[in-house]
């Protein structure tokens, strides 16, 4: 029973992560599949042992806490979420196919004693969002946030084309408030990445993420530039004379006033028309030019919804009918190793290519040795590829009844392929990697290519192959020799030329004068993206102070975690890299030093303060505020971990005890000084 409740406490904590990360960064860790199915799985096992029921689950809430940056708005709906069923795509019967359709079904006539008709729409993957009018004018965009408070983000939402800002319709309501969904196109989304990546910019992982960032910019200019499109799906609240009997009048209502609901809504009698309706967009997936993850059904009559009502996260009128991944036979070639930045050993299957959701795939990805052994993979083996959202391609499973006796188990190898170093596994981790460091010609190439990369260092013309091309020939050994080549030494390897060798030098130059953020992200300093190195270079100023950052001044940093600290911590306390550091200064990099963000006091950052006695310039509140902008702590008890008392006139009994445990003392002009 212990194992059972362990079992829910780990898919309570991984879902929260994940979710975290989805709802609040933006970002998928896993893939939608994978979510939904370690979902389900929790359902399941709280459903059959409700004893380990826990409120903190995410069964039990809807999103995320909305982010702190923006106004919060209360959502007098709560918007909630949907539950989810699936169809199993292996059996060929439709009753067994779709029975949790059916069930569904079946549950909604139980209880309503009589034969519901639905409304089907696809399920748009975008990012959910509220919008509220009065007396026909656009006056509020709410996000989800948990469900019950959201961000309000009305200024970004006013810049979305197709959504009315005004409505003209007599009776005109006087409060109206439309739910739908803000995607980006296909071809929008195409669109936005080439430029992304010509202006220098972050290109994005797919368009829900790309929408979901675009309507959280602090900056409403920079939303206005992203392709939004705006789907109506439901009226949520009206106040107004005319009435409604069904959902699908409520939805041409919407497009009477201007909404776009979308040409493939779908009023459906009975679970036969569902299942039409669900298999007529599955296989029209491809060609629609937004992104859909399922459909959505919901019950007709409004007053039948009524009826039905809402269970904790979700109504008991609709439900979502999720898509299968997308997946495509194919037949792995070879399984070959490549060794990352990191040292990581990734064993990568060549695949004889396939199309799968519109995108060719000849590479999947087997993570690592685990997996190729718990999948029982072969080489030759015929196997189903999948390709989910943003997500590197991966093999699902080895179609067993195919193997021919020549199929070839796959062994990692002993040692580097690369350098012949030996191999390390760390005992919480599935990962192995090379030990040989920078020696590895793997490793060191990967450095180099990716310090002289766009968004680092930005050195145009030294990609992956020239790099490859200069440490063979031995010109390039760490990324200081980059600045010490000469056009001499160019002009003679094969496929330069004095032309390109003068380039080459001439943007080798040119990125001498970078930006901080750039030159803390060229160092390639595990666990170090770009957007941590920028919260870095804001809070730091200089590299120095960076590099003398302890591990609980970098923690103070949101983002940035214990992991995270003890990588930068490691990184710089390596000779090599202060050496490596040193020389590309004394090189000649430079970047501007902007003071003025540096929100850093290394002497106040991550320490704790207790005030005592009388302070003549501050009162206490002030003394207080003045430390936590700093990134400092106050408490009020004096204790061994307490890094500085900070002693008035008449101190007592907290003097006494820093002394006895001969903690810091400071006067108020000291810590005047320690603040300045
Ligand atoms: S109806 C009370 N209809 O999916 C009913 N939701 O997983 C609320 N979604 O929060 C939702 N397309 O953001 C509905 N046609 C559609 C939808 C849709 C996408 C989203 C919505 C919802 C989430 C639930």
């Amino acid at each position: 029973m212990l194992e059972i409740k362990k079992e829910i406490d780990k898919l309570i904590a991984d879902l929260t992560k994940y979710n975290y990360s989805y709802h609040s960064k933006d970002e998928s860790l896993i893939s939608d599949e994978e979510y939904d199915h370690l979902f389900k799985k929790l359902i399941d096992l709280e459903t059959r042992f409700p004893q380990y029921k826990n409120p903190q689950s995410p069964t039990q809430k809807v999103g995320f806490q909305p982010l702190k940056e923006f106004t919060q708005a209360t959502h007098f709906i709560p918007m909630l979420s949907l539950n989810n069923i699936f169809s199993d795509m292996e059996e060929t019967t439709q009753t067994v196919r779709h029975q949790e359709l059916i069930q569904f079904d079946k549950r909604v006539n139980d209880t309503l004693e009589a034969t519901a008709s639905y409304v089907a729409t696809p399920k748009y993957d975008g990012v959910a969002i509220s919008l509220i009018y009065i007396k026909g004018i656009l006056h509020q965009g709410i996000t989800r946030g948990d469900g019950f408070i959201g961000e309000d983000v009305t200024l970004n939402i006013k810049t979305i084309s197709n959504i009315p800002k005004v409505i003209h319709i007599t009776p005109l309501p006087e409060l109206l408030e439309v739910r739908g969904e803000i995607l980006i196109k296909t071809e929008d989304f195409a669109n936005l990445n080439i430029n992304q990546d010509r202006l220098g910019l972050k290109i994005f992982a797919n368009p829900r993420n790309a929408a979901a960032g675009s309507i959280r910019q602090l900056d409403s200019n920079i939303t206005a530039t992203r392709p939004l499109y705006f789907f109506a799906y439901a009226i949520t609240q009206i106040v107004t004379d005319t009435k409604f009997t069904t959902f699908y009048e409520q939805l041409l209502y919407l497009k009477k006033i201007g909404f776009d609901i979308g040409d493939l809504p779908k009023e459906c009698k009975d679970s036969q028309e569902l299942i039409s309706f669900y298999e007529d967009i599955l296989a029209k997936r491809n060609n629609i030019p937004f992104g859909i993850d399922g459909v959505v059904y919901k019950v007709n009559n409004i007053a039948a919804q009524e009826k039905l009502g809402f269970v904790l996260r979700a109504p008991r009128f609709a439900i979502a009918h999720k898509f299968p991944a997308q997946m495509r036979e194919s037949q792995i070639i070879d399984i070959q190793i490549q060794v990352g930045r990191t040292g990581a050993l990734t064993p990568v299957a060549r695949i004889k290519p396939v199309t799968v959701g519109g995108v060719v795939v000849s590479n999947a990805t087997l993570h690592n040795q685990d997996e190729i052994l718990r999948k029982d993979i072969h080489i030759g083996d015929f196997v189903f590829v999948r390709r989910a959202g943003d997500v590197i391609p991966e093999i699902v499973n080895v179609i067993i009844e195919k193997r021919s006796t020549n199929a070839i188990k796959f062994v990692m190898p002993e040692n580097c392929p690369v350098c012949g170093s030996h191999l390390v596994k760390a005992e919480d981790e599935a990962i192995i990697r090379c030990s040989g460091g920078l020696y590895c010609s793997a490793q060191k190439k990967q450095a180099i290519t990716h310090f002289a990369s766009k968004l680092a260092i930005n050195i145009d013309g030294l990609g992956e192959q020239i790099v490859e091309q200069l440490v063979e020939n031995k010109l390039i050994n760490t990324i200081v020799d980059i600045y010490k080549l000469t056009i001499e030494q160019l002009i003679d390897l094969e496929r330069f030329g004095k032309k390109k060798a003068n380039n080459l030098i001439n943007a080798i130059n040119n990125s001498k004068s970078t930006t901080l953020n750039k030159l803390i992200y060229a160092l390639g300093i595990r666990n170090v993206g770009e957007a941590t190195a920028k919260s870095l270079a804001k809070t730091f100023g200089t590299l120095e102070n960076l590099m003398h950052a302890g591990l609980v001044e970098l923690q103070q940093i949101n983002d940035i975690g214990e992991v995270v600290a003890i990588s930068i911590n490691d990184f710089f306390s390596e000779e090599h890299n202060q050496d490596i550091i040193n020389q590309l200064l004394n090189l000649g990099i430079t970047y501007p030093i902007n003071t003025s963000t540096s929100i850093f006091n290394p002497l106040v950052t991550g320490k704790t303060f207790v005030l005592t006695g009388t302070l003549t310039n501050y009162s206490r509140e002030e003394a207080k505020t003045l430390i936590e902008n700093l990134g400092g702590k106050v408490t009020s008890s004096v204790s061994k971990k307490t890094d500085y008392v900070v002693a008035g006139a008449d101190s007592g009994s907290k003097l006494d005890k820093a002394n006895a445990l001969n903690v810091k003392v400071i006067s108020e002009d000291e810590f005047k000084q320690l603040i300045a």
